[in-house]
């Protein structure tokens, strides 16, 4: 056998492999079409599904040198072992990377443009038939939890919160809540349905199971028995103003009238170069497909930081919803896409204005109670196994740790003061 013929046995043997895990039965148009404002687990896969069932803890080392003997006898020259291993890599990562994530021809990640529905089509009566589903690492979860946070609706949406499953699905722990526990976020049992994955309660769906992949954030209709929304934008929306009856903070308006338009104008460029944008720098297929997308997300937060020297948030002194947006992928930045997505260009940290209207946010209160820094690394970096095969989390610099840094005073009242002071003189 050639050399390449030899490659080539190995790569089929890694591929076939690969076909038998749940992430690749999905096809990759149906995984455009559904993954707007969702989450979906990507299963950490290990090369110890290669071996026997009877070998407890396999080391990666000894399948290579198993192959490899098998290949070529006793010794391989480590030139050769390096080649080896290189294709076998490259091209195991090249179709997990097209079953992950979709891209066109040219390697560019492809997530189906934003359509932000002001009048989500769905109606949901009461509080007694809600329920929320989220994970913690999730961005889009979080912006739900965030809107049920400020807007006091904690007892009126009750919340499941499931975490990664090796498997590659969302699972729920069997972990009970005690009252004293209930608002806090931690990853537990499912309080609505009782079932042990999130895929379970997809299949609950009155209207007949659901054989898609089982995404977060997931509002529930307990009465219909029937997924109300899982787009993250609408069931903000729905928060922010559908449930004003229940909420304990029906004042907040998160979304006023006369804001609208320009809320819709921050979301249309922040949603595609910066919410989108990091998953484009991270899940592109080739050098073009990288470049352009870094180059969309910091030419938008260089705007972005352009804008807040004068503003105090997004659309001027109150926060909105576009704000909302904006903040959960901020916060994610200098532990996570900086680092896994190589959004390498500068770190949040070096936007001093960007940087205080993500401190100005983290310290309102109820926010930080919705940030969980170890499940957003531990998400991250231990689930993607394409883009991190080791699972090693690493360490930020120092200055860069996030709870003592986001605690330090942002000053950003004195922008909304300043203005409110010039108008009154008026
Ligand atoms: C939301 O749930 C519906 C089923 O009710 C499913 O068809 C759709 O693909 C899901 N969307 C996302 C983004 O997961
Ligand atoms: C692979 O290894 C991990 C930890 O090393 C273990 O939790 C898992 O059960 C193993 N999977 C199989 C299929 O042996
Ligand atoms: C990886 O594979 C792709 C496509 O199969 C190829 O274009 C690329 O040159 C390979 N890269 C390396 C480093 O082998
Ligand atoms: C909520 O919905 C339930 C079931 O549809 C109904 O019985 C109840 O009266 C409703 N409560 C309110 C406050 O509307
Ligand atoms: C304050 O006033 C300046 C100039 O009039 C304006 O550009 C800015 O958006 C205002 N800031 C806020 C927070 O309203
Ligand atoms: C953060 O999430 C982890 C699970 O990933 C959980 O064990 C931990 O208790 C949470 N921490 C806080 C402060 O809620």
């Amino acid at each position: 056998m050639t050399i390449l013929s030899r490659c080539i046995v190995i790569m089929s043997g890694v591929l076939l492999f690969s076909s038998q895990f749940p992430i690749f039965s999905t096809t990759t148009t149906a995984t455009q079409k559904t993954h707007r404002f969702a989450c979906h687990v990507i299963p950490r896969q290990s090369l110890n599904q290669t071996t026997p069932p009877d070998q407890q803890s396999p080391n990666p080392k000894t399948i290579l040198s198993t192959i490899t003997n098998l290949l070529w006898g006793q010794s391989l020259p480590p030139g050769l072992l390096i080649s080896t291993v290189r294709t076998t890599w490259n091209s195991t990562w090249q179709l997990m990377m097209s079953q992950l994530a979709p891209s066109d021809s040219s390697g560019r990640y492809t997530r189906p443009a934003s359509k932000f529905r002001l009048n989500p089509p769905f109606t949901l009566q009461n509080s007694t038939t809600l329920h929320l589903y989220v994970g913690l690492p999730c961005p889009w979860a979080h912006r739900t939890l965030i809107v049920r946070a400020l807007k006091g609706l904690e007892d009126a949406v009750p919340v499941s919160i499931a975490g990664p499953g090796q498997d590659g699905s969302w699972e729920f722990k069997d972990i009970p809540i005690s009252n004293r526990d209930r608002n806090i976020l931690v990853p537990g049992r499912d309080n609505a349905n009782g079932c042990r994955n999130l895929k379970g309660v997809y299949g609950l769906r009155r209207s007949g199971g659901y054989s898609g992949r089982a995404t977060v954030p997931m509002l529930w209709d307990v009465e219909k028995k029937e997924v109300g929304c899982n787009e993250s934008y609408d069931i903000i929306e729905f928060f922010n103003s559908g449930l004003n009856g229940l909420a304990r903070n029906p004042g907040l308006d998160l979304s006023p009238k006369e804001l609208k338009g320009k809320i819709g104008e921050w979301n249309g460029l922040i949603y595609p170069n910066v919410n989108n944008g990091v998953y484009r720098c991270g899940f592109a297929q080739s050098q073009d497909a990288y470049d352009s997308a870094v180059n969309g997300l910091f030419t938008t937060l260089e705007a972005v930081e352009d804008h807040l020297t004068t503003s105090r948030y997004l659309c001027g002194d109150t926060l909105t919803l576009a704000d909302v947006c904006l903040f959960t992928t901020l916060i994610r930045f200098d532990i996570v896409y900086n680092v896994l997505f190589k959004c390498t260009k500068k770190k949040l940290i070096e936007y001093p204005n960007l940087h205080g209207y993500m401190r100005d946010i983290y310290q309102m209160p109820k926010v930080a109670e919705t940030c969980n820094f170890s499940a957003i690394m531990d998400g991250y970096y231990k689930v993607l196994f394409p883009l991190n095969p080791g699972s090693i989390c690493p360490v930020m610099p120092s200055g860069c740790e996030h709870d003592v840094l986001l605690s330090t005073p942002h000053n950003r009242e004195s922008l909304s003061l300043a203005n409110k002071t010039t108008k009154q003189d008026h």
